[in-house]
């Protein structure tokens, strides 16, 4: 998808702060928020609205597209206006409205695209298209001063990858899953053990008291030396215990030993990226974002990792981690600073990588017919 640039004389002075509301409706959370980009690159969440579909999809173990679209558009207008009222701000005070276009289920994207665009439209904005993982990239930058370049290990649902992020729109890939995501595996070890949608939280929890220990489980591409991730025999070996599993405390210790296998496995990889990136930058700064970074076992981790080789450790507050708009509306504005704004007819799109040219070069899942995956 390529981005319109605004005209120089139309692109905001780095004198203002610019003011973005943003729409995320990429999976089952329907989430509008206002955030403010001050000048010297710090970012003011004047308001987070969130509404959760987890009740929606529960009975069917998870996501179920059909409804999550249909639920979108029943939400979307309360939930902005809550956002828009939270915030104190009308509408003539916006600079833009951001909205993630893609990757996610793709009837999702386009309620809060479409959305997005009706009030671009009718407010005489510029609509900034964002992709959903770069929101993720730029989430830790809602909480804290994260200034470029970082290393990033994203790990949601749909995602788990290395990056080297130098700002936005400049990312390159250093790893990425050949088979599931982090948070895809949590979710399928967990319901293999009878644990409710989503699976990562409920197993966070059975797991505390849990030991681990006692179990042998599989590592993957014990071969390789790179940063590529792989979940699937894990899972496999989790789900053959799970059967086996009969009294309350042996399904704790199974899904602490699930819990460390993963952290292990994003540490190592993590790791390896770090020792490149010192190679390569003065900075050391490592970002973890996404669901999955929400994890207790799995930031401490990583934090521990960060400290052995000398990097600062940051991680988005907790209710940044999961889906929301306030990283959409961050990643639009610092986009709209750089005149980085859709055209009115931008088209969403289910798949969408980050580091496209990498994805299409080097494909670790085949193209397929909507595109490059990750
Ligand atoms: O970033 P996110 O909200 O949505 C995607 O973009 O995918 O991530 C959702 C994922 C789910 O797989 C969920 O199980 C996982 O993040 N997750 C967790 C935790 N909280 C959310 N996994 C492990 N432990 C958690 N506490
Ligand atoms: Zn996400």
């Amino acid at each position: 998808m390529e981005d319109r640039l605004l005209y120089s004389s139309d692109v905001p002075a780095r004198t203002k702060t610019l003011t973005v509301l943003g729409f995320e409706t990429s999976c089952d959370e329907t989430a509008a928020s206002v955030v403010r980009l001050q000048v010297d690159g710090g970012a003011t969440v004047l308001s987070n609205v969130v509404h959760s579909q987890i009740d929606d999809h529960q009975a069917y173990g998870g996501v179920v597209p059909e409804i999550a679209a249909r639920s979108h558009v029943e939400m979307i207008a309360g939930v902005a206006r809550r956002a828009m009222a939270g915030a104190d701000v009308d509408y003539g005070a916006l600079d833009g409205v951001a909205a993630t276009a893609g990757p996610g289920l793709v009837g999702g994207v386009m309620v809060g695209l479409s959305f997005g665009k009706a009030v671009a439209l009718s407010r005489g904005l510029p609509l900034i298209a964002v992709n959903h993982l770069e929101g993720h990239a730029v989430s830790a930058r809602l909480g804290a001063r994260v200034d470029y370049p970082f290393l990033l290990l994203l790990v949601s649902g749909g995602h788990c990858q290395l990056l080297e992020v130098r700002g936005i729109g400049e990312m390159t890939r250093l790893g990425t899953t050949i088979d599931d995501a982090a948070g895809e595996a949590f979710d399928k070890i967990a319901k293999a053990m009878g644990l409710g949608y989503p699976g990562g939280p409920a197993l966070e929890r059975l797991a505390e008291s849990g030991d681990g220990r006692r179990f042998d489980l599989p590592r993957a591409l014990l071969g390789r030396k790179d940063c590529d991730f792989s979940f699937s025999g894990l899972k496999t070996a989790a789900s053959r215990l799970a059967q086996a599993c009969e009294t309350d405390q042996d399904r704790a210790d199974l899904a602490d030993g699930v819990q460390t296998a993963i952290a292990r496995q994003l540490s190592e990889r993590s790791e390896r990226a770090m020792i490149d990136h010192a190679e390569r930058h003065d900075s050391r700064r490592f970002v973890v974002a996404g669901g999955v970074a929400a994890n207790r076992t799995v930031r401490a981790t990583l934090e521990a990792a960060a400290r052995r080789h000398g990097f600062e450790f940051l991680a988005p507050p907790l209710a940044y981690c999961t889906d929301n708009a306030a990283m959409i509306a961050l990643a639009g504005a610092e986009r709209l600073a750089l005149g980085l704004v859709a055209d009115i007819d931008v088209a969403a799109r289910p798949r969408w990588p980050l580091d496209e040219a990498r994805a299409l070069a080097d494909p670790v899942h085949a193209p397929g017919r909507k595109g490059a995956k990750a």
